[in-house]
């Protein structure tokens, strides 16, 4: 009989069969699939696995915290933080094309990768959170091995000169299967039944050009906006909710003033796969609490709308 706890002995098993007494370094995104490699492989083979998590500065209020205290200080795993969100926000500046921006974060994510892994003195192993249907659309280069790439999906797919050897522990599985088998690890919650989030990030929910500023006020739109809909209890009904940025000014009044800032989008879709969305139909009071506490606690927005584009033929993303 095939039961978790079984897949988790088995694997732990076949992980150290397969790394003996090399050492592995894991990227760790705060997504599902790489929380669940990291500790499983930490199960494993315990302080041989170094977790790297680039921050690029492009995560959701309170992420990049969540991901030291959990991996860090809950599961005593190995972790190198990089703060790396200047070199990501240099880099961005100017940009306003979102295939640009989505280049731009996935060639320098991989630089930083390199260089926190080359302090760490290398590894023998990159150990990588694919899920059966990434080996399914992975592509097969001629004469070479086969290399899963989520070609605009993981920013972290592998450039051909990291030439390690890789550890999949979670190949054989499908999401929902990832989320039970991070249950079974002890994973919170918070991690295991999260949303899908793009690897660019905000970067790619900021329209226009990405600066600190426009992260900073995103950041706290989206999060009164997540707050409200956890509050709500319907996080779990929604495949992914998040608030956009939009580089259009409108007017507005405020006590005796005028106003003049920027617009926020509300985005909140069902689906299965991400494949095609549908709107999720909210009901106006919960839009109009959300768009209020925005629009009063958010210094630089005036103005919330809603967007009721299902996909197709709209896309989940504005960018
Ligand atoms: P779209 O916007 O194409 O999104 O309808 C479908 C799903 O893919 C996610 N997405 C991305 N994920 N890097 C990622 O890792 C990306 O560049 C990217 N673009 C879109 C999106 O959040 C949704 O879940």
């Amino acid at each position: 009989d095939w039961t978790m706890a079984g897949f988790r002995a088995e694997a732990v098993e076949r992980i150290r069969a397969q790394v003996g007494s090399g050492r592995v370094v894991c990227g760790l995104s705060g997504g599902v699939d790489s929380s669940v490699a990291a500790v499983l492989l930490h199960e494993a083979i315990g302080d041989q696995l170094t977790c790297i998590f680039v921050d690029h500065g492009l995560l959701r209020a309170g992420e990049a915290e969540e991901v030291d205290r959990t991996f860090r200080d809950r599961f005593n795993i190995r972790l190198v933080h990089r703060d790396a969100s200047d070199v990501f926000l240099k880099a961005l500046a100017g940009t306003t094309d979102p295939e640009r921006k989505r280049k731009t974060i996935g060639s320098l994510f991989i630089d930083v990768f390199e260089e926190e892994q080359a302090k760490i003195g290398g590894a023998d192993f990159l150990a990588q959170g694919t899920l059966y249907p990434d080996v399914i659309e992975s592509v097969s280069f001629a004469g070479g091995p086969s290399v899963t790439i989520k070609s605009h999906h993981n920013v972290g797919g592998l450039p051909e000169r990291m030439r390690m050897r890789l550890v999949e522990p979670l190949r054989e599985l499908f999401k929902d299967e990832v989320r039970a088998l991070g249950r079974e690890l002890g994973l919170p919650e918070a991690i295991v039944g999260r949303h899908p989030f793009p690897g660019p990030g905000l970067a790619i929910r900021i329209l226009g050009e990405v600066t600190r500023e426009s992260c900073d006020i995103l950041r706290k739109a989206d999060r009164i906006y997540l707050e409200e809909i956890r509050a709500a209890g319907l996080y779990d009904a929604i495949w992914q909710a998040f608030a956009v940025l939009l580089p259009v000014r409108s007017v507005g009044v405020m006590g005796d003033g005028r106003t003049y800032d920027q617009v926020c989008a509300l985005r909140a879709v069902t689906s299965t796969d991400g494949m095609t969305a549908d709107v999720y139909p909210f009901d106006m009071g919960f839009l109009t609490r959300v768009s209020n506490r925005i629009v009063n606690e958010v210094r630089g927005i005036n103005r919330v709308t809603y967007d009721i584009t299902s996909k197709p033929p709209g896309t989940i993303e504005w960018e």
